[in-house]
């Protein structure tokens, strides 16, 4: 995506990312061309606007989010993006998707919902309620990696998978099905380097949802 059309799109205090790592994220999901996205943790629209200028007409965008706030910008011009107000964590909102997807499989899933570590974490269970929604060979990225129970979710997955630079937000190309076993932070040793690493780039904790 070039200067022009990120500058555009990325609005400050409405687009929950930051703006170093977000360029990185926009330029590797673009890359991967998805035509069918789910979103979970939508807010205001922040992101989702960047799914509606990547994401052909034909495609389909689904945003998932518990307390559904008004988006901000004149949205769904091409009348391919759903929003589903509910629970991520509760299988009946991954069901919900499901049958908006009519037996398609996403090529691309943020998980950038909740991040609180209630029963394993709120990444744990939107990992498991939704990662079986994408294709295999598809894209998963979770935010917020500063968050325990998000990068214990990151770090359990197989490779193939990077983070962006400041390692903020981490991507796995989905080679296989997995199922996230309860967040008991079994390789602390690396879940702190991630931390430490993540520290030093912004000297702080993540802004969290
Ligand atoms: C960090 S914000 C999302 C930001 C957005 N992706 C962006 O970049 O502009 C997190 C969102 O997750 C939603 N959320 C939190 N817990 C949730 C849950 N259990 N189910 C669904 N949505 C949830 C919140 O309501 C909030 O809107």
């Amino acid at each position: 995506m070039n200067k022009e059309t990120f500058d555009t799109l990325f609005v400050y205090g409405t687009t929950q990312q930051r703006l170093q790592d977000w360029h990185w994220c926009i330029d590797k999901i673009e890359s991967t061309n998805p035509k069918i996205v789910i979103e979970i943790g939508v807010f205001t629209g922040g992101s989702l606007r960047f799914w509606e200028h990547i994401v052909p007409s034909d495609g389909v965008i689904i945003g998932v989010d518990n307390v559904p706030q008004p988006i901000y910008y004149d949205w769904n011009k091409n009348g391919n993006v759903k929003l589903v107000n509910g629970d991520s964590t509760k299988i009946e909102t991954a069901i919900e998707v499901e049958n908006i997807l009519n037996n398609k499989k996403a090529d691309f899933l943020l998980i950038d919902g909740g991040h609180l570590t209630l029963d394993g974490g709120i990444p744990e269970r939107d990992f498991n309620n939704f990662a079986p929604l994408v294709k295999i060979g598809g894209l998963i990225c979770v935010a917020d990696l500063g968050a325990d129970c998000a990068s214990n979710v990151f770090l359990s997955l197989p490779n193939p998978k990077e983070t962006e630079p400041h390692a903020g937000m981490g991507f796995w190309t989905k080679t296989q099905e997995v199922e996230i076993q309860a967040c008991n932070g079994s390789d602390k040793g690396a879940c702190e380097r991630m931390l430490k690493l993540f520290h030093s780039s912004y000297g702080g904790h993540p802004k969290h949802g």
